[in-house]
């Protein structure tokens, strides 16, 4: 074991973890450090001195690391711990998951309903592909009104919206969205009037007999990384030039001025939103906008290209969930004189999903650090 100035170099399993002095101090797990009743941290990080440094440092035969520290506090880590927490670049790149991108070759991935609420492996599988793919399809779901939001209920939790909680898509000369008319919807994202919008939607399509309607999922991370590797200015405009987006009912409204794509810490994209019949007149610089409506044709093209859809007939009892933030959804138009078209739809949130995925598995409690702590 190496003791640098400012971290350590702990021997773990055959591999060495660096580990600050700063970091190991603030991730004591002892009793005065954790509250023992919940798990949670008691330390106040800012409490810790400036000056944090080991005197004195050894390890256990089985691999813990037992640390007396220059403020009298003695802390241990268990090697199982200092593995799972190692944060240099390889650990972190091994443990990222990537999503896998795809084009218009992609088959949905497709759960049977009674399986995915009957057995906690279809669930998890279920909640995989969602993670991986941004899309799943769970055929025979009961056609029965409000299905949908006992499914959501069962996997995470309804996200409320200005709009119905149980929104309901069919013909009705009266509606206030696009959805409420027969005409084809291109691919779209939901609701871009927040500055969060819903990160799932479920599309439950109780029944879907009239001729027509097809529907869309496109991956807009997918385009997006053609985009970026075509163009990249481009891309970086769709980035950085704010759209105001709105969606509106007779007593409703949301608006959100925000950019079509949000990266995150890393320059990945976090989210996209894509919805043209929601676009309000463009506000910002002036020498911003020839360039934007570039950027943004060639966005649109793409996306309206036979490279990227995958176009399919859901059937009554298809209940289609998406990525809101990743996948875009649409349909073909359809006759509404030919047969009964309805759907219903509830909106979520994605980290409730994977929250679920992590509770199934009994991997959401955070590891001990110290030995012998439950
Ligand atoms: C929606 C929507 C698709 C359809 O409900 O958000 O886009 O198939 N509808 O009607
Ligand atoms: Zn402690
Ligand atoms: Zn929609």
């Amino acid at each position: 074991m190496t003791l640098h100035d400012r971290y350590l170099a702990v021997p773990v399993e055959g591999a060495v973890v660096r580990c600050h002095y700063v970091w190991l101090r603030d991730n004591c797990w002892c009793t005065e450090c954790r509250v023992s009743q919940t798990q949670e941290r008691k330390l106040c990080t800012a409490s810790i001195r400036a000056d944090i440094a080991p005197e004195s440092v050894a390890l256990d035969d089985d691999g813990t690391l037992r640390v007396a520290w220059n403020d009298d506090h003695v802390s241990a880590y268990t090697a199982a711990w200092l593995r799972t927490h190692d944060y240099s670049d390889q650990a972190r790149a091994d443990r990222r998951l990537e999503p896998v991108l795809w084009d218009a070759t992609f088959s949905v991935p497709t759960f049977e309903h009674d399986e995915v609420l009957g057995s906690p492996q279809a669930q998890i599988a279920y909640l995989e592909a969602v993670r991986d793919y941004g899309v799943a399809l769970v055929r025979n779901t009961p056609s029965v009104l409000g299905e949908v939001e006992r499914f959501a209920q069962e996997i995470g939790h309804v996200r409320e919206t200005a709009f119905e909680r149980i929104h309901n898509v069919r013909h009705d000369p009266s509606g206030y969205s696009v959805a409420h008319t027969p005409a084809e919807l291109i691919p779209h994202t939901d609701l871009p009037g927040y500055h969060w919008p819903p990160s799932i939607q479920l599309l439950h399509f109780l029944v879907n007999e009239a001729t027509g309607g097809d529907s869309t999922v496109t991956d807009g991370w997918s385009v997006l990384a053609d985009l970026r590797a075509e163009d990249p200015a481009a891309f970086e405009n769709l980035c950085r030039v704010p759209v105001p987006f709105q969606v509106f009912s007779d007593d409703e409204d949301t608006f959100a001025t925000v950019p079509i794509v949000e990266l995150d810490t890393d320059g990945r994209v976090r989210t996209f939103r894509f919805s043209n019949h929601l676009v309000q007149p463009l506000d910002t610089h002036f020498d911003d906008v020839e360039a934007f409506y570039a950027a943004y044709r060639k966005l649109g093209l793409m996306i309206a290209s036979d490279r990227y859809k995958v176009v399919f007939k859901t059937s009554s009892g298809d209940l289609l969930t998406v990525h809101g933030h990743r996948v875009m959804h649409g349909r073909l138009a359809f006759d509404p004189t030919s047969g009964a078209r309805h759907l219903q739809d509830v909106y979520m949130e994605y980290d409730d999903l994977m929250a679920r995925r992590r509770v199934l598995l009994g991997t959401h409690k955070p590891m001990p650090a110290a030995p012998g702590v439950a």
